[in-house]
C-alpha cells in the first residue's frame, strides 16, 4: 500500500514519513534504514566534527542505501559558530538532492542549493516562520509542535492547533512534526493538512540507531511527562529527558541563575556519555513527550511498514466504518 501526498511526490519517496536531524543520533546507519524502508532519512551535518567528515558520512551512507536520503543542517546561534559554508559545499559536492534546514533562517543556503537542484525543507515551530520560509522559496515545510523533542520555540502551541494554523497558510508540501511515532498519529496529521510527518524520538528508538540500549530502553519505559523544558528563562527552550541533571538545571534557572551557571552541567560532552555508555543520567539528551507511546524497539523496516498499514486501515476502516449513508427518504403516494 502507498500513501501518495504532495510530499511524497515533491521529495520522491515511498512514504510520507521523515526522520528529521538529530545530533549525535542522525548517522549512516539509521539514515540508510530509514532510506531502504522508503522514508526519508537526514544525516545531522554538525554531528560530524568536521566537514571532511560529513563527506565521508554521506559516502558510507551511498554504501549502505541506493535511495534517497538527505542531509540536515541546523543553523544555530553561536559564539564559536561551525564553518556553515563548508558543511554546505560538501552537502553541495557530495550530490546530495535534499537538505533540511533548522534553527534559524535558511534565506543565506538558499541560492547555493537552489543552483545546484537541491531541494530545502525548512523547519520551524510557528506559522509566521513557515510562511517567512514559503516566501523565500523553500520546496517544503517541517512545522515542529510543542510536543517535540529538541527545540520547540517559545510560543508553546501544540501541533492540534498549529498544524491547520499552518495549513491555512501554506501551499508547498508541508509535514506535520512533534508527538509523532504511530499510525495515529500519521492519519491525524494528514486530516490536519499536512501531507505526511516527521519523527525524532521514534526514531531514536529503533534497531538501527546507534545509541547506546539503555537509551532506548528508557523511552520504552518513560511516559508522556518524562521530559523537562529547559533553558524557558534564557529564551531558548530545550525539550529534553527528565532526569537528576535536568532538573537541577531547571531549578538553577528557576532560581535567577544564567548560563554561565548551567554551562557545565548541560555540556555536549556530558550527553554524548549518556548516548554512547548508556548512562541516562550523565547528562542532558534530547527527547520527545511522544516517548509515553513507544513500547518497542522495531527496525525501521518494521516500524515504516507497521505505520502505513495500520494506517490504511484506520482511514478505510476505522474511519470509513463510522460513516453512516442517509437512509432514502420514503415516497408515499
Ligand atoms: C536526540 C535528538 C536530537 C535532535 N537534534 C536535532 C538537531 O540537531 N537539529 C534539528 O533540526 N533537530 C533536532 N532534533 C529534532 C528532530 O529532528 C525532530 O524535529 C523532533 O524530534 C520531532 O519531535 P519528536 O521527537 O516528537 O518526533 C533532535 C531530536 C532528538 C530526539
Amino acid at each position: 500500500m502507498a500513501l501518495v501526498t504532495k510530499f511524497t511526490e515533491a521529495f520522491g519517496v515511498e512514504h510520507p514519513i521523515a526522520q528529521g536531524g538529530m545530533q549525535w543520533v542522525g548517522r549512516a546507519e539509521l539514515v540508510a534504514a530509514v532510506a531502504n524502508a522508503g522514508g526519508l532519512g537526514f544525516i545531522t551535518a554538525l554531528t560530524q566534527p568536521t566537514p571532511a567528515d560529513l563527506a565521508n558520512e554521506i559516502a558510507r551512507t551511498r554504501d549502505l542505501t541506493d535511495k534517497p536520503f538527505g542531509v540536515n543542517l541546523t543553523i544555530l546561534p553561536s559564539i564559536n559558530p561551525p564553518p556553515y559554508d563548508e558543511y554546505r559545499q560538501v552537502i553541495v559536492d557530495s550530490g546530495i538532492k535534499i537538505v533540511e534546514t533548522a534553527g534559524s533562517n535558511p534565506g543565506p543556503h538558499l541560492p547555493m542549493f537552489h543552483d545546484n537542484g537541491i531541494k530545502v525543507l525548512h523547519k520551524c515551530t510557528s506559522v509566521r516562520h513557515a510562511v517567512k520560509a514559503q516566501t523565500l522559496g523553500v520546496d517544503g515545510i517541517s512545522i515542529d509542535g510543542f510536543e517535540c523533542a529538541g527545540h520547540p520555540g517559545e510560543d508553546d502551541v501544540p501541533g492540534l492547533v498549529l498544524i491547520p494554523a499552518a495549513a491555512k497558510e501554506i501551499e508547498i508540501p508541508m509535514i506535520a512534526s512533534g508527538g509523532f511515532g504511530d499510525a495515529r498519529g500519521l492519519v491525524a496529521a494528514l486530516a490536519l493538512g499536512a501531507d505526511g510527518i516527521n519523527m525524532g524520538t521514534r526514531f531514536m528508538c529503533t534497531v538501527e540507531s546507534c545509541i547506546h540500549d539503555n537509551v532506548k530502553q528508557a523511552i520504552v519505559d518513560g511516559n508522556e511527562r518524562g521530559t523537562e523544558l529547559i533553558f524557558r528563562s534564557l529564551h531558548n527552550t530545550a525539550r529534553v529527558a527528565s532526569n537528576k541533571v535536568s532538573r537541577e538545571v531547571v531549578q538553577i534557572l528557576k532560581d535567577g541563575g544564567q548560563f554561565e551557571d548551567v554551562k557545565d552541567l548541560v555540556a555536549g560532552v556530558r550527553g554524548r556519555k549518556v548516548f554512547d555508555d548508556g548512562d541516562i543520567d550523565a547528562g542532558i539528551w534530547t527527547v520527545g513527550t511522544v516517548m509515553g507511546l513507544i513500547d518497542d524497539i522495531p527496525t525501521c523496516d518494521e516500524l515504516i511498514s507497521r505505520i502505513v498499514d495500520e494506517a490504511e486501515d484506520i482511514i478505510t476502516a476505522r474511519l470509513g466504518d463510522m460513516i453512516k449513508l442517509d437512509e432514502p427518504e420514503q415516497v408515499t403516494a
